[in-house]
């Protein structure tokens, strides 16, 4: 028996999808445990590309069990069409589960975070507007609507009664003038429920037991470390918990069934929306690393903000998720540069600054302070059937100042986006 959990250590789209599919093939299950169809993981296997949100990434391995955790909120309308597109490209979707547990995304939710965005100002996280927000909100307000609700009629009815008007209201405050219905939400989710029925089931129990047969359990993290609610940069970040302990939550497994910890990250740094991001590369380096890198959003088409690895965010990551070893994607992006760079730390008052401070606001003075590498010429592509040790001297040069600075091992090297392109180091 083992389990593993992928996260993202920067502010997401990593390329935990690939790392994910890639060790999938080794697991029994695989499981989304936070967020949302928020998520954009892009997956590429032979000359087909999928592009999931809501299911984990191990569907496409077809005798794998994916499982959404109830961590995971859920937009049945998305995880519906999601689950029709893949089988029309003749993917099995038998073998997803889907937890009674987990909180549905309702139509007022999808309203409400449009509307919250705007109001919000200079506050505004640049959510993807899929009502992510909101239904957190809700779940912990209490007044949330869950799986398991939408097989109890009765209850769900009473629960849209008094939850709707007051939806409304909120709206309307906002100036609003959408009025929700009870009657057409409950008619809506009903269908929904007919649909979803076959999938649904308790996913603790069904880890648990999973433990005891010695099953191999890969945990999926959507979002990144620095998009985490409470450990993230708030509030430009998501609304759930995105870090390695969200696994335990959001599925209902312990902490002691835990073995591996993988983060992702990126050769540089990418971000999506606002907030501060002290390494941006704002002129031709980062356009030139946005095109290479084919960095837009796969949720929002949004271009992403590009910008050099930064040493204190990764620091922070292996910290809070007690990471256990990185997987270091899209260093072929960076192929044919002259030199690269990544920020060991920062530099405010004429002192270091070697941790991500908790106000955020801070940021925006801190200056980071950078180290140069050589670059290399080669096309990664073309030599990496030949392991690590083929790699460029200036690759294993970067690679050696980020292990001994984090004093963690990168055991996976990612080179491309398809399931060849990817270095495993013993
Ligand atoms: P995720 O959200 O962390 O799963 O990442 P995304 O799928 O949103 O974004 C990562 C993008 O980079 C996807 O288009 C992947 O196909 C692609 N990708 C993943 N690993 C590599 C790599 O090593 N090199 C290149 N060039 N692309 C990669
Ligand atoms: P994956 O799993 C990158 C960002 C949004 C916004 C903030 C809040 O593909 O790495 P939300 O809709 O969650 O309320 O938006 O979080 N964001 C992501 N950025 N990758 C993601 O997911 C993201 N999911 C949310 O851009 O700034
Ligand atoms: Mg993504």
């Amino acid at each position: 028996m083992s389990s593993t959990v992928i996260v993202g250590t920067q502010w997401g789209d990593e390329g935990k999808g690939k790392i994910t599919d890639y060790y999938a093939k080794n697991a029994d299950h695989i499981v989304r445990f936070q967020g949302g169809n928020n998520a954009g993981h892009t997956i590429i296997i032979g000359e087909e590309k999928y592009q999931l949100h809501l299911i984990p990434s191990g569907i496409l391995r077809n005798d794998k069990k994916a499982v959404i955790g109830n961590g995971v909120v859920v937009d049945p309308k998305v995880l519906i069409e999601e689950i029709r597109g893949i089988e029309e490209r003749d993917i099995d979707t038998d073998n997803l589960v889907l937890s009674d547990r987990a909180h549905l995304i309702m139509p007022y939710h999808r309203e409400l975070d449009g509307i919250e965005e705007k109001s919000k100002g200079s506050y505004s996280a640049g959510t993807t507007r899929k009502g992510i927000g909101p239904c957190y909100a809700d779940k912990v307000a209490r007044f949330g609507i869950r799986v398991c609700d939408l097989y109890n009629p009765d209850i769900f009815k009473d629960k849209l009664s008094k939850i709707v008007p007051i939806k409304n209201n909120i709206l309307r405050a906002y100036g609003n003038n959408s009025d929700f219905e009870v009657d057409s939400i409950f008619e809506e989710y009903l269908n929904y429920a007919k649909i979803l029925k076959k999938y649904v089931d308790d996913v603790s129990v069904l880890l648990n037991n999973a433990f005891k047969e010695g099953k191999n359990v890969l945990f999926e993290g959507a979002q990144g470390t620095h998009l985490d609610i409470d450990h993230g940069v708030y509030p430009y970040t998501t609304s759930s918990n995105t870090i390695s302990s969200a696994a335990c939550n959001g599925t209902g497994v312990g902490p002691r069934f835990i073995d591996e910890i993988i983060g992702i990250v990126k050769a540089y740094t990418s971000r999506v929306g606002t907030g501060p991001f002290p390494t941006e590369l704002k002129g031709e380096t980062g356009d030139l690393i946005r095109e290479k890198g084919g960095e837009y959003g796969t949720t929002t088409g949004r271009p992403r903000r590009c910008g050099w690895l930064d040493m204190v965010m990764l620091r922070y990551s292996v910290r809070i998720n007690s990471i256990t070893s990185l997987a270091l994607t899209k260093l072929d992006v960076l192929s044919g540069m002259e030199s690269i760079k990544l920020c060991t730390h920062y530099e405010y008052d004429g002192k270091r600054v070697m941790h991500f401070p908790a106000d955020i606001e801070r940021l925006r003075d801190y200056k980071p302070i950078y180290k140069s590498f050589k670059g290399w010429e080669e096309t990664l592509s073309d030599i990496v059937d030949k392991g690590y040790e083929a790699l460029p001297e200036e690759i294993k040069t970067y690679i050696k100042y980020i292990e001994e600075d984090t004093g963690i091992p990168v055991k996976i090297i990612s080179v491309g986006p398809k399931r060849s392109e990817t270095i495993i180091r013993d």
